[in-house]
């Protein structure tokens, strides 16, 4: 659906009647189930509370935490956009995630349901949890970390990454997660950036159906500076591993000489608990940093509202890696504050088969899963028979995460994983943001497929036009944050002036977001993509994740990814890579088919110049397809940095698809 024909980013004028038309199509609509809403931890009445004492609210929330000193000041705004939440406040961040709840009567409690990916499983409580998070706290204190130093973590999904970041959080010491798939440059920069002392990792972890070696990558990195101390390797794999005396040492010896007893200092909310690089498009990485009162309040409060968390019944599955945000606040800190039951899984979706996840579902009885676009339009292409042979009753609600999801897709997660019974919620939210921040609640919203709707309570999100004025309801433009929520970015690690300008600059006293979002007539929002992923074809502006939409809704395709190409013509070209799903081949006609289908969904003009059917789609290891490294080969050049990918063999796959299209 196009966004604007003539006014859109830029001009001022953003409202479009093209996709107001467009957003009209979409009617359906579903109610919270009826028993789900009666019983559900938020209601309607949170939205008047924040709206008239909004910090009082935040106050508020912050009491689902456990202080050693409790916060007399909320907020702390005296020096935008450098905010300090509850700064008179004293907590140790791995308390209030484990000691507290074997303290309350729970330690019997499994924190996490580990599943492996060759089948090993382990249960652990959460008086196991702490006496492995207390060894930690102690070995990495015997190695000389201190409060305010940098730890990075380089571990597949195992249970040990996060007793690693709640030891680090539990001294003091800032952790720095790096996705287990990365390369030794992406880990020496960020080591280099933070300056760790310390690197956590493993001899390697279970990918594929194989071990997956992670200490090699480990070894070039470290080597090329002073600072790095110690290296701590847990033993996963039992592979064989190079060893450097005096700086490496076993996770299992150093923390089994410790005492299983740590007593944990309070620290000051504003204590740096992490920082995580993301990779923006260009450029080097940005450190986000994240500190701890207010991380934790929203984290925690967000997964107990948006997955209406009852943790005494609910088994919770977040599918994400700990190498991205959505681990951190919904794996390690929101999940283990709120006392939950989590499942954790080390591997691939197919491996040993496609329906690895449903099994997993019906074997732990999963009630919450949060998971991702991405996956759900592979779990499409596959075919619905998978699911279809697993016990999926258990569930009752599902989150969505990452980018846009697909109105069909959503269609496809409701009716195939969901049973056509649970709310579906859609989660918008980045890394700088730390949590959730607009989404639907599960016990009030009347839910649309595709759109993340409205902002939570406490929060303050609108769409806006090119001079910063907000759009009425039906506009398009850009998403902005217009007040300091909790668990925002205190900065950019080592650089407030690039935090200043990436996001403060472009309007005035607001958050620019980067994504592009309209408000449909009730004011609801649906986000549009990265405002870099908006094209320009004959002057009119339109967004790639529209007309990948409008693809996703032919029965034969599964997964799509629009690029704008230069053309000598209109300026830019469409060009769209397509999956097709389970058993539709590639014959003559399915192009012009498709190429119609788009057209009569949203107007000629949003036909794409090109279709190419592929078998696979180039991602970041967060799922995210890279619209740039498709821009490259729509474009004839030379691909640039693919080292951020899952899997670089893709492109050279897409590449072969190309000559007949060029
Ligand atoms: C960008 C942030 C939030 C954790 C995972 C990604 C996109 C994320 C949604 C959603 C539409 C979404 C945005 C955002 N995004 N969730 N529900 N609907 N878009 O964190 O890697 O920092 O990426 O992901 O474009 O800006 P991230």
């Amino acid at each position: 659906m196009a966004w604007d024909t003539t006014d859109t980013l830029g001009k001022g004028d953003v409202v479009s009647n093209e996709s107001l038309a467009n957003l009209l199509r979409e009617e359906r609509r579903f109610a919270p189930p009826a028993e789900l809403a009666a019983a559900a931890n938020v209601t309607a009445e949170a939205y008047e509370q924040a709206k008239a004492d909004r910090l009082g609210f935040w106050a508020e929330q912050a009491r689902r935490l456990t202080w050693e000193t409790e916060p007399t000041e909320t907020l702390d705004w005296s020096n935008p956009p450098f905010a300090k939440w509850f700064a008179d406040g004293k907590l140790n961040v791995a308390y209030n995630c484990v000691d507290r709840h074997v303290e309350a009567g729970n330690g019997d409690r499994v924190a996490i349901h580990f599943e492996g990916e060759p089948g090993d499983s382990r249960a652990i409580t959460y008086a196991e949890l702490k006496d492995e998070v207390s060894r930690a706290a102690n070995a990495l204190t015997e190695l000389g970390v201190r409060k305010g130093d940098r730890v990075a973590v380089y571990l597949p999904m195992i249970p040990e990454a996060v007793v690693a970041m709640l030891a680090c959080a539990r001294i003091g010491a800032a952790h720095s997660v790096v996705f287990g798939g990365f390369s030794a440059d992406a880990i020496a920069a960020r080591i280099a950036d933070a300056d760790a002392k310390v690197v956590i990792t493993s001899d390697g972890g279970y990918r594929r159906g194989k071990p997956s070696a992670l200490k090699p990558a480990v070894d070039d990195a470290v080597g090329r500076f002073d600072s790095v101390e110690h290296v701590l390797v847990v033993r996963r794999t039992g592979q064989d591993v190079a060893w450097t005396e005096g700086r490496d040492q076993w996770w299992h010896e150093v923390t089994g000489r410790q005492p299983a007893e740590h007593t944990p200092e309070a620290f000051d909310a504003e204590q740096p608990l992490f920082i995580l690089y993301t990779s923006g498009t260009t450029g080097k990485p940005k450190g986000i940093l994240h500190t701890s009162g207010g991380y934790l309040t929203q984290a925690a409060y967000t997964h107990h509202a948006v997955f209406d968390l009852k943790p005494e019944t609910d088994v919770y599955w977040c599918t994400a890696d700990i190498g991205w945000v959505t681990g951190h606040s919904y794996i390690t800190y929101g999940p283990l504050a709120n006392g939950a039951t989590q499942v954790m899984y080390e591997g691939t979706p197919d491996t040993p088969h496609q329906g690895r996840f449903w099994e997993i579902v019906q074997k732990y009885g999963v009630t919450l899963l949060y998971t991702a676009p991405t996956a759900i339009r592979t779990f499409m292409k596959w075919g619905d028979d998978i699911p279809a042979k697993y016990d999926l009753s258990s569930l009752r609600v599902l989150g969505s995460v990452g980018e846009p999801i697909n109105p069909e897709a959503w269609m496809w997660y409701r009716k195939n994983i969901g049973g056509d019974r649970c709310p579906i919620v859609d989660t918008w939210w980045q890394t700088e943001t730390g949590a959730m921040m607009i989404a639907p609640l599960p016990g009030v919203t009347e839910t649309k497929p595709g759109s993340a709707q409205v902002p939570l309570p406490g929060i303050a999100a609108t769409v806006v036009d090119d001079e910063a004025n907000e759009v009425p309801d039906g506009g398009g433009g850009y998403l902005v944050l217009t007040e300091p929520w909790p668990s925002m970015l205190r900065t950019i690690w080592g650089d407030d002036q690039r935090f200043l300008d990436t996001y403060w600059s472009r309007f005035p006293e607001k958050y620019f977001a980067g994504d592009g979002a309209k408000k449909d007539d009730d004011g609801d929002i649906w986000l549009l993509g990265r405002v870099d992923d908006v094209m320009l074809v004959s002057g009119h502006n339109i967004s790639t994740t529209e007309v990948e939409s409008a693809l996703v809704s032919h029965p034969k395709v599964a997964e799509a990814a629009v690029v704008g190409a230069a053309d000598e013509t209109t300026g830019q070209a469409i060009v769209a890579f397509v999956i097709l799903r389970g058993t539709a081949s590639e014959d003559e006609g399915l192009v012009a088919e498709l190429r119609n289908h788009v057209g009569s969904a949203l107007g000629p003009i949003a036909k794409p110049k090109r279709i190419l059917p592929v078998a696979e789609l180039p991602k970041t290891r967060s799922g995210k397809i890279m619209r740039r490294l498709l821009r490259d080969v729509a474009e004839n050049r030379e691909l640039g940095d693919v080292t951020t990918l899952t899997d670089s063999s893709v492109m050279d796959l897409i590449q072969t698809k190309l000559p007949s299209a060029s």
